[in-house]
C-alpha cells in the first residue's frame, strides 16, 4: 500500500508535517520574509506604508530598521516618541511591537501589541529587508 504513493507526494507531507516543528524550536528557525509581509499587512498596513514618503496614521517604515526613531520629517511624532532615543535595531522592534505603550509610555500608536514572538520575528526580518 505504502508503495503506490508517490515519493514525491510523501517528501511533501513529510516537509510539512515536520514545519511546525522546525519552527518551534526558534534556534533553527529562519525567517520567512514572506510571511513577515502577510503580518505587516494584517497588522500594520492600515497606519503604515513602507513607500518612502508615504504616511498614513503612522509614519513610512521604508527602511525603518537601523534609524532613529521619530525621524520622519513630515511626520507628527508624540513627545514621547521624540524624546525616546531609540535607535530601531531588531530588538528595540521587537519590544515596541510586542507592546507599544510599555516601550514608549505615552506614545501614540494605537495598537495593543503583537504577543506571537514568532510573528514578531518574521515581521522584522521584513521590515529589515527593505530599502
Ligand atoms: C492604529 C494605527 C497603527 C497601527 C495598527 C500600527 N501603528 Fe505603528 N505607529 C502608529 C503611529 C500613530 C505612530 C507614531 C507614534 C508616536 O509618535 O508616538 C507609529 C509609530 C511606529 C514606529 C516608529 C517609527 C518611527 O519613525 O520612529 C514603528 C517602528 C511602528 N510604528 C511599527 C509598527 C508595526 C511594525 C506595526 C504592526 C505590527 C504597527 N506599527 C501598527 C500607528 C500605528
Amino acid at each position: 500500500m505504502f508503495r503506490r504513493i508517490p515519493s514525491s507526494t510523501l517528501r511533501l507531507f513529510m516537509a510539512v508535517s515536520l514545519m511546525p516543528l522546525a519552527c518551534g524550536a526558534s534556534v533553527t528557525h529562519a525567517a520567512d520574509l514572506r510571511h513577515g509581509e502577510e503580518v505587516f499587512a494584517q497588522e500594520c498596513a492600515e497606519c503604515h506604508s513602507v513607500r518612502e514618503g508615504k504616511n498614513k496614521k503612522g509614519p513610512s517604515l521604508s527602511a525603518v530598521a537601523g534609524r532613529k526613531a521619530a525621524s520622519v520629517a513630515d511626520f507628527v511624532y508624540s513627545d514621547a516618541m521624540k524624546q525616546s532615543g531609540i535607535v530601531w535595531a531588531p530588538a528595540a522592534l521587537d519590544a515596541y511591537v510586542a507592546n507599544p505603550r510599555k516601550a514608549v509610555p505615552g506614545g501614540k500608536m494605537k495598537y495593543d501589541g503583537l504577543a506571537d514572538a514568532h510573528d514578531r520575528e518574521d515581521l522584522i526580518a521584513y521590515l529589515g529587508s527593505l530599502k
